[in-house]
């Protein structure tokens, strides 16, 4: 059946790349119907839009005929997949924050149906901390946002914040509705060079908690969000590398051009960690369950009963089995979550595992589940220290460095 897209065009100088979007779409058997913001018409115009779709273009809320032919619900609805593109700071702040003060939010507002926005903006508004909370709350949310390219901008600035290569959101959009998160190759960056930098390696990242069950309804757990994990496989997707992501129970989207494989337990994620090999570099990032139960077939009653005693038994080291294996990554690297002494137990831990790089990090504030990440890079050469930075940031910086080292 034909695909239908919404497609939202924001108001930036990127709006034109829209229209070669919407090319590709049509070229993919992708039915698309557009909305242009009070601020894109300053960038296309809707008879551009009207001619490449193919479709009538809507651009206001008020529009009584508009409204009598197809009720702005009805339009927010009728799509497989809303698509945001450019996404401007503004639009993303409105969507995070739920306003509807014109068509396209309030469509946002009013679907029921999967988001995926391409933001495109300055640099500096990019890293914005109200941008950062901004894309933090709409990826929460479930609204798929991809990674801009970095590049020169138009403002004449250098850095990430220009929207997706049209074939890149397309990659996204067809991801989407086949369901399954293809190994698809990630586009490269306007640069030409970005991109290309992991071409043709594969990477292996575990992330999130695992959750070990004590009987058919508990289980023991951890604070682990997946976040940092997921910001490292989207970051490495972006490089170009084909990157198969063995996850635990998390509730955020499937970075674009990411390979996904979900598991609960720690064994697992062993078992699963072992059939994604052979690989060039795997990066464990996730909060393992040190320890397993043995299992309850049925619910543990509580009547009369003293509190059960749990009968704990160690899981496997994942990190430390990769490394010794024969078939290990030539790079190999652990994360190591600490509370107190982080270099000195990272260094330690570096060793023991024989991982070639720890990535340290303090999580006795707020790191689980946060935003944030402080680390410090342990590598046989010594520490690096890394100021306190946004996870999509950390991801990027290893996946630049990992990138170097293959
Ligand atoms: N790890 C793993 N398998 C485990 C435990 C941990 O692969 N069963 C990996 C994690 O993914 C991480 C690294 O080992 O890359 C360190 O995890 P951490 O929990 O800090 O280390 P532990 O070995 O559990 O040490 P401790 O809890 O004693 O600090």
């Amino acid at each position: 059946m034909t695909k239908r897209v919404l497609l939202i065009v924001g108001g930036g100088i990127a709006a034109y790349k829209a229209c070669e979007l919407i090319r590709l779409c049509r070229k993919a058997g992708i039915e698309v119907k557009c909305v242009l913001t009070a601020g894109g018409q300053h960038f296309v115009t809707p008879m551009t839009l009207a001619a490449l779709s193919e479709n009538q273009v809507y651009t206001t809320l008020w529009d009584l005929k508009d409204e009598a032919e197809m009720g702005h619900i009805q339009l927010s609805r009728e799509a497989d997949l809303v698509v945001v593109a450019p996404a401007t700071a503004d639009l993303m702040a409105k969507m995070a924050a739920g306003i509807a003060d014109d068509l396209a939010t309030t469509l946002l507002l009013a679907t029921d149906k999967p988001v995926l926005a391409a933001p495109a903006m300055n640099v500096r508004m990019w890293q914005h901390a109200a941008t950062r909370r901004n894309v933090a709350t709409l990826r929460s949310d479930g609204v798929t946002v991809l990674e801009p390219d970095e590049g020169p901008m138009a403002c004449g600035e250098y850095g990430p914040g220009r929207l997706p290569e049209p074939e890149a959101i397309l990659a996204a959009i067809q991801s989407q509705f086949s369901g399954q998160p293809e190994l698809v190759e990630s586009p490269s960056t306007g640069s030409g060079q970005a991109g290309e930098r992991l071409r043709g390696k594969h990477i292996l990242v575990t992330a999130g908690p695992t959750h070990e069950p004590i009987d058919p309804v508990r289980y023991i757990a951890n604070r682990s969000s997946g976040r940092q994990g997921y910001a490292i496989a989207g970051a490495l997707a972006a490089l170009g590398a084909k990157v198969t992501l063995v996850s635990g129970p998390v509730a955020l989207p499937t970075p674009p051009g990411v390979a996904r494989v979900d598991i609960e337990t720690a064994q697992e994620m062993a078992n699963a960690v072992a059939q994604a090999l052979p690989a060039d570099a795997a990066v464990m990032v996730a909060a393992v369950g040190d320890w397993r139960a043995e299992a309850a077939d049925q619910k543990i009653k509580k009547e009369g009963a003293a509190p059960p005693r749990l009968d704990l038994s160690e899981n496997p080291d994942i990190l430390a089995m990769l490394a010794k294996s024969p078939h290990r990554p030539g790079l190999v690297i652990g994360f190591a979550a600490e509370t107190e002494r982080v270099i000195e137990h990272a260094t330690a831990k570096r060793e023991r595992k024989g991982a070639d790089w720890i990535v340290a990090n303090d999580v006795s504030g707020d790191v689980m589940g946060g935003e944030a990440n402080t680390v410090h890079l342990v590598t046989s050469g010594g520490v690096e220290s890394w100021e306190k930075l946004p996870k999509d940031e950390v991801g990027r910086r290893l996946a630049e460095r990992i990138a170097d080292a293959l």
